[in-house]
């Protein structure tokens, strides 16, 4: 090979390694409206948001296609933080995007390393949770619900509050679900329903260490 050959392919070595770094870090537009609620990080600070980062990116992808679809309630306003922003609407916001932003916005927030809320727990309840969350979930929602591998979200560590609201989205039929869910979330009642979301803010906290 002669020497110009190498600068060739130096320089298109250079190239690849640029644009694959560009795509791990470089933020997508969109995540400028995102981040008033997700934070810049994905780590969710308000009891009604959703951590996002480090969630698989099929699961995400998902999300904005099934709320596209109006396959789960479009959340309304019911946040405590304060943002610029009124409208949580995700309906709109998912429909308004392209099906190539909506894998960006997805591979963005997946590449970001999740962390679990910090948050109290009842023991008792977490040990009634363990067990429901065994016998019902823990074949899909495998190590606890902590693995985003098994593109079912991550329940360790995710907000309560936020937790609480979609098991009965869940079990009302409101939002999408496999079908082998469903009956597993049908035959929750609020105390099964308290001793989960209790159980996975342990599992989180456990994960953690
Ligand atoms: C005004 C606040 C707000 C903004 C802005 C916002 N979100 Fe959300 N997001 C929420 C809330 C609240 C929920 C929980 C909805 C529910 O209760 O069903 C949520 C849920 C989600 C979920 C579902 C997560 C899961 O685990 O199922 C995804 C994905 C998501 N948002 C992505 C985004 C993206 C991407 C953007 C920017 C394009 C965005 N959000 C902008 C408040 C916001
Ligand atoms: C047959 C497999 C299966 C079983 C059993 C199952 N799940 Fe799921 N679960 C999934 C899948 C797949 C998703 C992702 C759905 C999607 O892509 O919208 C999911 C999503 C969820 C979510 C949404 C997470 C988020 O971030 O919004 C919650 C909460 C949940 N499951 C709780 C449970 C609980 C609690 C049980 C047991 C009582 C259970 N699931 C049983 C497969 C299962």
């Amino acid at each position: 090979m002669k020497i110009r050959d190498y600068a060739v392919m130096l320089v298109l070595g250079m190239v690849v390694f640029w644009s694959l770094g560009a795509a791990a870090t470089e933020s997508p537009e969109a995540t400028k409206t995102c981040a008033n609620c997700h934070n810049d990080n994905g780590i969710s600070d308000d009891p009604s948001i959703p951590t996002i980062a480090g969630v698989s990116s099929f699961f995400l992808e998902n999300q904005l296609a099934i709320y596209a679809e109006q396959a789960r309630p479009c959340a309304a306003k019911h946040f405590e933080k304060e943002t610029t922003v009124s409208e949580a609407d995700h309906c709109a916001l998912a429909e308004s995007l392209t099906d190539a932003e909506k894998t960006s916005l997805a591979e963005y927030y997946a590449a970001l390393p999740f962390a679990a809320v910090q948050q109290e727990f009842d023991a008792a309840l977490a040990d009634k949770g363990q067990s429901i969350h065994t016998a019902n979930c823990e074949r899909c929602h495998t190590d606890a619900g902590s693995l985003d591998l098994d593109d079912a979200g991550i329940l360790a560590g995710q907000q309560k509050d936020y937790l609480l609201e979609q098991f009965e989205f869940f079990k009302q039929g409101q939002r999408w679900q496999p079908d082998k869910m469903q009956p597993k979330m049908e035959k929750l009642d609020a105390e099964a329903m308290q001793a989960l979301a209790n159980f996975y803010a342990r599992a989180g906290l456990e994960a953690a260490h």
